[in-house]
């Protein structure tokens, strides 16, 4: 029977309950399309700062790098809020991925029409948004730090330390995830939209330029344009009018936040995040490590388990496995099961993490 080598980083909060459930949704997929899986479980953020004092081990990495892919929980928490910032729990999160080279970060924001009462915006009928956020670039790995600068304000006041982050893109690493942006477009609805602050950002306006150069090289795509600000408007306003959003780092983590609240709950939200063809790919839930409700039951388990749906997609090329988790997840939605941050109507069977999972179970 073929084997797949899986990396499981639990991590802190609610994460060792959303990788447990992924886990066994694996399992059962893996069991009905005749494959395994053997999971090797790591240490990454605030658990890793408690047992090594750091909060990425080698071992983690060269774990990892040893797999066919990761799927990752959430790491954080407030316990660690007070530690040194090169040692705080996301630099973990930030260490697999440039260290992995996942540079190509995919959040796909689909309504389920069941959910559509739970979102906060009024009729949404349909969306479903693929954001392909540049992963290992832009402000988050740009120079940064602090520097003592004596200088007297237009006010009188003295001006004394000054801290700064940088927001640098490469024509090879704006290249690189643009293509990704037209390859996915190509497969999809053939709209691509750059999101971007090209009235402001020199480098927003090397982006442009670059897509618009690459642009006659997909001629089936529609490429538009727009401004970050006006997108996080639009996404409000008409939803269901976007396909492919390709954007930096941060565009990218800002606006996934903000799809995700459309859907019903960021509690639905895969990401995939990808490097070259033969690098371990990693699938983690958008969300964070929910410190506030780890331990209760409330976590909502769907977006991890859609992110091993897209593991099961995109890494070991397991499609029938990965459809199955896809049909099961709608099926128990609308048999009506919800998690707390999804419930929306009395008719609801409330659950919690447990009984979702089995209810998407019994669904595969
Ligand atoms: C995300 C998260 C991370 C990010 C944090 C935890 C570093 O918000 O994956 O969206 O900003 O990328
Ligand atoms: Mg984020």
């Amino acid at each position: 029977m073929k084997t797949y080598k899986i990396a499981v980083i639990a991590g802190d909060g609610i994460g060792p309950e959303v990788t447990g459930a992924a886990v066994e949704v694996l399992e059962k997929a893996g069991q009905l399309e005749g494959f395994g899986f053997e999971f090797t479980s790591c240490d990454a953020g605030g658990c890793a700062i408690d047992k090594y004092g750091i909060p990425l081990p080698e071992a983690t990495l060269d774990a990892c790098r040893a797999s066919d892919a990761v799927l990752l929980g959430a790491v954080g928490g407030p316990k660690w809020d007070n530690v040194e910032p090169s040692l705080r729990p996301e630099r973990a999160l930030l260490g697999l991925r440039s260290g992995l080279g996942l540079y190509s970060n995919l959040r796909p924001a689909i309504m389920f029409k069941e959910l559509a009462a739970a979102s906060p915006v009024k009729n949404v009928d349909t969306m479903d948004i693929l954001i392909v956020r540049e992963l290992t670039g832009g402000i988050y790995f740009g120079k940064h730090g602090r520097s003592d600068s004596v200088e007297t304000l237009s006010d009188g006041s003295v001006k004394g330390m000054t801290a700064y982050d940088t927001e640098e893109y490469s024509t090879a690493e704006i290249t690189r995830i643009l293509k990704e942006g037209f390859r996915y477009a190509q497969g999809r609805s053939k709209k691509l939209t750059l999101v971007d602050k090209a009235n402001v950002l020199e480098s927003s306006r090397l982006w442009r330029e670059i897509a618009s150069s690459m642009a006659p090289e997909y001629p089936d795509v529609t490429l538009d344009y727009l401004y970050v600000d006006n997108c996080s408007m639009q996404l409000i306003h008409r939803p269901s009018s976007f396909d492919v959003i390709v954007t930096s780092n941060m565009f990218g983590d800002i606006l996934s936040d903000e799809a995700g609240m459309i859907t019903g709950s960021i509690g639905m939200l895969p990401s995939a995040s990808l490097g070259a063809p033969g690098t371990p790919g990693m699938y983690e839930p958008v969300h964070g490590s929910a410190p506030d409700i780890a331990g209760t039951g409330k976590a909502n388990p769907i977006a991890t388990i859609l992110s091993a749906s897209m593991l099961l997609r995109w890494s070991l090329g397991e499609t029938a496995a990965s459809d199955r988790i896809e049909k099961a997840v709608r099926d128990t939605l609308a048999d009506g099961f919800r998690t707390v941050d999804i419930a929306a109507s009395e008719s609801d069977k409330i659950v919690d993490t447990a009984g979702m999972t089995a209810a998407v179970i019994e669904r595969i």
